[in-house]
């Protein structure tokens, strides 16, 4: 085979490849246009109000005063390529802070993702399990 073949082989295996992976990824994370649903309740300690601002790339849910123990129910359907995120800032007395509350290839909140905001951080259940994990403030503001 000639070094221009071997060179095309490789393109058409690679594209292969990537396509196939791809697809299994798709099919895997199966969240395209399926309908989420999202709830973050305010739980921070000392019974402060919480300011929660949710935003993706076409939304913008505005900005949201919860009380200790409201909560607030974000639904909305997955983009087509599955790459839908949504962040939002949380304020309460001076401080700021900024999660990510939806990334699709890391939540499926098909059911309901039930947030628990806490000074710490965001902790998370997913129904029908409920086993909570916690999270970190993003870094970045
Ligand atoms: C949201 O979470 C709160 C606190 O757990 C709960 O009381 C409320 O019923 C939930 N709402 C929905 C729509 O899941």
């Amino acid at each position: 085979m000639s070094l221009f073949n071997q060179i095309l082989l490789l393109m058409c295996v690679l594209t292969l490849l990537s396509t196939h992976n791809s697809l299994r990824v798709n099919a895997y994370s199966s969240l395209f246009f399926q309908r989420m649903h999202v709830n973050v309740t305010n739980t921070l300690l000392e019974n402060l109000d919480l300011t929660l601002h949710c935003k993706s790339a076409d939304d913008d849910l505005g900005p949201h005063v919860l009380h200790h123990g409201q909560n607030f129910v974000m639904n909305f359907k997955n983009n087509f390529l599955g790459e839908t995120l949504f962040f939002c800032s949380f304020r309460w007395n001076k401080e700021l802070h900024w999660f990510d509350i939806y990334i699709a290839n890391r939540d499926d909140c098909r059911t309901t993702c039930n947030w628990y905001i806490l000074q710490s951080g965001p902790c998370r259940t997913i129904a029908p399990k409920d086993n909570v994990e916690c999270f970190a403030w993003n870094k970045n503001k």
